[in-house]
Order: C-alpha cells, then structure tokens, then sequence
C-alpha cells in the first residue's frame, strides 16, 4: 500500500524545532518558529492566565462534549476583541464565530467553507507568505498565487506593485491580508494604505480573508486590530481568522478562531451552520481547556486588565531587543546600515541575509532562523544576544 509514498519535505517551520531539538551545540539559540521567551529564555505562562486556571481547579469541572462551533461565552468574547462588543456589527448578529484548533485551525475552516461555496475561486497570498498559508489553501483544493508585497531592495512594502496586483485579479478571488505584524517581513501597510486597499477589494469583488495571528504585537490591541473595523465599515464581508498562541502563550492549547462578517443575521446564522459541518466533519467540536481559559480572562476585567498588561510588556520587550540587535551587530563589527530592524514590527525580523547565510548560521553556529531570513526576535534576550551577533557577523 506504502511503497509509492514519497518522504515529504520537512516542514519549513516546524521542522527546524526538530533539527534544533537534535542539535548537542550548548550555545544553540531558536529563532527559527515563532514564539515570545521571555529574558531568561523562558516561555512565559502569563499571570493571567495561572489566575484563570487556578479559579478553574477550584471548582473542577466535568469535560462534556462543546457544542460544534465552540463555548458561547469564548465565541462572544473573540466578537469583542476583534470587532468590538458595542459595534453594529456584533450588535446586529452579523458575525458568525467558531471557536478553532488555533489560528491555523481557523484559516482551515474558513478555507474548507470556501472552497464549497466557490470552487473555482483562486486564493491569492502575499510574496511573500507564511510558509503555511501557500500549503493549506493549497490542501483545501485551491490555486494558490501571489500579490506583491516586499521589496527587498528598498526594505518596504511595494506598495502600487500591491494594488496593481488586486486590480488585475478576477472578482471572487480571496486574498489572504496580514492583519497586523507581517510574517514573515515586519512590514505593515499604514492606516493611509489600507484606505486605498479597501476600495480595491470592494470594486474587484474580491474576498478579503485577514489573518490576525500577532494582535498586541505591534502598536497596542486596538491599533493592531483596526484594520478589521475599516473593512467592516465599508460594508464588506469578510474572514477573519484570531490566534491567542502568542498573545496568551498559550502555543500548546491550540486557542483560535474564525469569524465571518455576513451581511445580515439570518446570512450569518446560515453562514455559522455551514461552518459548523466543516468543524463536525473534520474533528467534531473543539477541546474545552484553552478556551475556557481564554473566555474566563477576557470576560473578566480584572484578568483582562492583567492580560493586556502582559501582553504589552512582551511587546515592549520585543522592540528593545531590536534596538539591542542593532547596536549589538554594530559592535560585533557588521558594516552595513541594520536599523531597518527597528523599523520592523511584531515577532519577526526579515534579515536580508541568504539560505546560504541562514544555513552557515545554523550549521556553524547553532542559530536558527528560516531559510528565507526570518529571524524570530522575541526568542532574544539578554543572555543570548552577544553569540546571536558574533554568529551572524561571522556569516555576513
Ligand atoms: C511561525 O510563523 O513561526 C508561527 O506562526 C508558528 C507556525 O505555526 O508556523
């Protein structure tokens, strides 16, 4: 049966935690996935949530299946945080909501139901992407192209090369937008572009699906999380797919979700009974631990405020260790100009050095990034930052 299988790829991400698990060099450093560690190199378990859990273990509580879609009270609580509890939009029932296997899981889903309804639809993704976002439309059955965004040798988003891109595309097409914290390049449209961008999916009929995977990581929640009320408040429908891995630390939990803006209630009642058949054919309902936590911080304004506090010290602490990776490659002795790091937001920083740098960097030194440059700075700290820089001057 199995002797036609081809070994696949190892995954362009995750597959590097496992060369980094196996790899015995004592000074190795992980900037390879993209997860927040805290100065001493510790993934953080947030006050927040310990708070939660603790109240939880109090009253322990029998695991009965959820429903399909999800805990009402995390559900409601994702409306909130994205589209804002007092907007029209929750208001008025618009928006269906499934809690999800993480953010992953909720671009699944989102893909899956498109995929039903518009079989012929291409997906567009940013050039470039999140290595996942190519293969998982790909896997839910779709053409999977590009629209341009980086420029590598201006450092930025090229900007008229990315509306010309969604002018070109035919109506019906999904574009996947990066929300907030670009990944892998820490270049974000500005409020102004996103005014020019709108209009353009509106006009070409095109379905704009946004990823907001880093919401907090870059300017503050709301800031990051703005975008999605301007593509509401032009009267959109859109997808948006919510991950709290990073924002709560909650990796492991697998904590996310995928709303959808219909135009009317009884649109989205029946847009949420179609999600719900994709989530019971692919593994039925979700698990109970990581939203229940989740809900039980958002719904409560002590928790919430305690969160919010959390959240903006690792974002706060993220853009120190950029200006620290600048000054210390400085020192380490790197000629060229590397201050576009501190122009950069959220988890990643888009290097500009080669697969041949990346693959020296990692084979030599023990230090691990992506193939394309992507540097994960929220895994820096103070202990490994000096190895970090002498490493990479060495390999420049
Ligand atoms: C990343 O880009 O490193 C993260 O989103 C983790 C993942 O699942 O790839």
């Amino acid at each position: 049966l199995f002797s036609a299988v081809e070994m696949a790829p190892r995954d362009p991400i995750l597959g590097l935690n496992e060369q980094f698990n196996a790899d015995p060099n004592p000074k190795k450093v992980n900037l390879g996935v993209g997860v927040y560690f805290d100065d001493n190199g510790k993934l953080p378990l947030l006050q927040c949530v310990q708070a939660a859990e603790k109240a939880m273990m109090e009253k322990p509580a029998a695991r009965g299946y959820l429903p399909i879609d999800g805990i009402a009270a995390y559900d409601n609580a994702v409306k909130a945080l994205v589209f804002g509890a007092d907007s029209d939009v929750v208001k008025s029932g618009r928006v269906a909501t499934v809690q999800a296997i993480g953010g992953t899981g909720g671009l699944k889903i989102g893909a899956d139901f498109l995929k039903k309804l518009n079989p012929q639809a291409r997906v567009l993704i940013s050039d470039p992407s999140w290595e996942n976002h190519r293969a998982l439309f790909a896997n839910a059955g779709f053409e999977v192209g590009t629209y341009t965004y980086y420029d590598a040798a201006t450092r930025s988003v090229n900007f008229d090369g990315m509306l010309a891109d969604l002018r070109a595309a035919e109506p019906g097409t999904i574009v996947v937008l990066h929300a907030c914290c670009h990944n892998p390049t820490g270049y974000d449209l500005t409020p102004e572009q996103w005014d020019q961008i709108i209009p353009v999916v509106q006009e070409r009929g095109l379905v704009a699906f946004l990823d907001m995977a880093y919401q907090g990581f870059g300017h503050g929640i709301k800031e990051d999380g703005a975008v999605i009320g301007k593509f509401v408040a032009a009267g959109l429908n859109i997808f948006v797919s919510t991950s709290f891995s990073k924002s709560f630390s909650l990796y492991g939990e697998r904590v996310g979700a995928l709303s959808v803006v219909a135009a009317d209630k009884d649109e989205a009642a029946r847009v949420l009974s179609q999600l719900k058949i994709v989530v019971r054919t692919n593994y039925s309902n979700p698990p109970t631990h990581g939203g229940a936590v989740v809900a039980a911080v958002l719904n409560d304004p002590a928790l919430r405020a305690q969160w919010e506090q959390e959240l903006s010290e690792m974002r706060v602490r993220i853009k120190a260790m950029r200006q620290t990776l600048v000054d210390g490659l400085k020192a380490a002795g790197v000629q060229q100009d590397m201050s576009f790091i501190t122009q950069q937001i959220g988890m990643f920083s888009y290097s500009g050095l080669t697969r041949d740098q990346m693959v020296r960097l990692r084979d030599e030194f023990g230090v691990y990034g992506t193939d394309t440059g992507r540097m994960c700075v929220a895994a820096l700290n103070s202990k490994n930052i000096d190895y970090v820089c002498a490493s990479i001057a060495k390999v420049i």
